[in-house]
């Protein structure tokens, strides 16, 4: 007798009722790039669709997502000024906490206001932290500004704050800052394996980072597994609520080793380089790119990941409609 597996893939009807994983738009969170200073939103050149928000557009942003049913968005804001502590960051005035008070004025509570915890769009020489004398990024007067940076956003209205920057203790720091300041509430979102990826590329063009050099000394090495579980140990530990991982395609077997390991919620965020691979080849008639996308999607949940970071999220919510 002849096993047939195919039995149950003749009709979509049948398809559906075995699918083993499904995406849903409330699972997906939208991340926006929010420009001081900027009267219309300027496309980005590198990820099509994409644009640098002002600050009535990231409104309507958000309501298309509320409308959407998306979990949330993700913002990152672009200053016109920087300095080398990312003074911007932490100022009440600055276009990232400005911006998440105004979103969070009009969205409320429908739609999960999230924050990047994080000084590199701030700072001039564009690393995630302070540097010391010798000019390396000095973890532990990081963390102080940190801590100030996670109550500026909660002050701000942000419901999820999500730190970056892969300084060692950055999630205990936080949560006891955000604990001390009555935000209790507040939720950490931590990225807890976030790899020195070239997959950034596009975000770079994004967030205009003036980085020279990479983030080698603090995020973490591509070829390593078992050091992401220990990033992700010491993150729930620390109180992290929810933990990331990213990039997530060229990553799915740390989400899905994540997933194992813990029992908080795992993230994975499908990066600017991976949304930008999709739309090139698709311009290019090479991918059919809806397909693509909801396929790269889909791996991403199979694996493990619980919520999803993506450039697609109002997309692939029309998609599934
Ligand atoms: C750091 C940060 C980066 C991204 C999200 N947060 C850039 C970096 O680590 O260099 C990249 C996101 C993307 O590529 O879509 N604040």
């Amino acid at each position: 007798m002849i096993e047939r597996p195919r039995r149950l893939r003749q009709s979509p009807v049948i398809r559906a009722m075995v699918a083993e994983t499904r995406l849903h738009p409330s699972q997906l969170v939208l991340p926006v790039f929010v420009a001081e200073g900027a009267h219309e939103p300027r496309p980005i050149t590198s990820m099509p669709g994409v644009v640098q928000h002002t600050l009535t557009s990231i409104v309507d942003q958000a309501h298309r997502a509320v409308e959407a049913g998306l979990a949330g968005i993700m913002v990152f804001g672009v200053p016109e000024t920087k300095d080398a502590r990312g003074s911007g960051a932490t100022e009440p005035g600055g276009i990232l906490n400005v911006a998440l008070r105004e979103v969070r004025d009009k969205v409320g509570d429908d739609l999960l206001v999230m924050a990047d915890t994080c000084l590199d769009e701030f700072t001039d020489h564009g690393h995630c932290g302070v540097l010391d004398a010798q000019g390396r990024v000095d973890n532990d007067a990081t963390l102080a500004v940190y801590a100030q940076l996670a109550v500026a956003q909660a002050r701000a209205g942000a419901h999820v704050v999500g730190p970056s920057g892969m300084m060692d203790g950055q999630v205990g720091v936080i949560r006891a800052a955000l604990d001390a300041a009555g935000f209790e509430e507040v939720v950490v979102l931590a990225y807890a394996a976030k790899y020195a990826s070239a997959f950034y590329g596009p975000f770079r063009e994004a967030v205009q980072s003036s980085l020279r050099g990479d983030r080698r000394t603090y995020q973490q090495d591509p070829a390593n597994i078992r050091e992401a579980l220990r990033e992700i140990d010491l993150d729930v530990a620390q109180g992290a609520d929810l933990v990331m991982v990213k990039p997530a395609m060229s990553y799915l077997d740390v989400v899905a080793a994540a997933a194992e390991r813990t029992t908080v919620p795992v993230a994975a965020y499908q990066v600017s380089g991976e949304y930008a691979m999709i739309e090139a080849a698709a311009a290019q008639g090479w991918i059919d790119r809806e397909r693509a996308a909801r396929e790269s999607l889909l791996s991403i949940r199979r694996a493990g990941a619980q919520v999803i970071l993506t450039y697609y999220a109002l997309d692939a919510a029309e998609w599934l409609g």
